[in-house]
């Protein structure tokens, strides 16, 4: 998917003031090295920077590296896809916030998470939970079906799981649960709906024509209001001195 860095920047910024939060699981400290995964425009990185860690930030998106770049000039950025990152047992920590659910390959994700960590390392990650933006969704798929599409489903782009279902997943990749939570957070959106679904649901318009935009987020408008129905999956882990990923 093409991001706009500057409009996720300036209009998407609860994004990454909910994530602060995280950084309290993440207890980063001086001297650590941290790996920011998903970083987008780096405002989270600079913060762990702050700590006094030193944090790469990878992001598989070109634009939203750029734009961290000129945020923080003198982090280190990296474009990097996170189910093939080429680190091996460097970083003392992960961090990620509200991306990995664009991540289905979600066993590559850990094996490659896991290979990056020290033994003992561990990792502090939020991302969309099982149900959602189950709303969100089903608006989508309502206003696709009015417009002839059939099994708008497979549009989806995201993979929300389960606390045992992502537990188990990092688990075969000996990476060590201590601690997960699934919570809702019903999340204003400051533009509103359409500006939404125009920065995050490209893929859930692929089998639109561009003359039927207009009549899709009249519709998605017409049945959803104007906060997104946000689950949250947080989980803590850390990997077992015995894992030979
Ligand atoms: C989320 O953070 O949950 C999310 C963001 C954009 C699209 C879908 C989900």
């Amino acid at each position: 998917m093409a991001w706009n860095a500057e409009q996720y920047q300036a209009g998407y910024s609860f994004v990454w003031q909910y994530g602060r939060d995280l950084l309290g699981l993440l207890a980063p400290r001086t001297g650590e090295r941290i790996l920011d995964i998903g970083c987008g425009t780096g405002q989270l990185t600079a913060e762990i920077a702050a700590s006094g860690a030193e944090v790469t930030g990878i992001d598989s998106s070109p634009a939203m590296i750029e734009q961290a770049r000129r945020n923080a000039p003198a982090l280190r950025f990296e474009v990097r896809d996170v189910c093939h990152m080429p680190y091996q047992a460097e970083f003392d920590a992960i961090f990620s916030n509200a991306v990995l659910h664009w991540v289905p390959q979600a066993d590559d994700a850990a094996a490659s998470m896991a290979r990056a960590l020290k033994p003992g390392g561990r990792v502090a990650i939020e991302m969309g939970g099982r149900g959602n933006v189950r709303e969100l969704l089903a608006a989508s798929d309502r206003a696709l079906r009015e417009l002839g599409v059939p099994d708008p489903e497979r549009y989806h782009p995201w993979f929300y799981p389960g606390i045992a279902e992502y537990a188990a997943i990092l688990e075969r990749h000996g990476l060590e649960v201590t601690f997960a939570t699934l919570f809702d957070r019903p999340t204003p959106l400051p533009n509103g709906l359409r500006a939404w679904y125009e920065m995050f649901g490209q893929t859930l318009v692929e089998p639109l024509s561009p003359a039927q935009l207009p009549e899709y987020y009249r519709l998605v408008e017409q049945s959803a209001g104007p906060t997104a129905d946000y689950r949250r999956l947080r989980i803590v882990a850390t990997r077992g001195a015995g894992c030979r990923p």
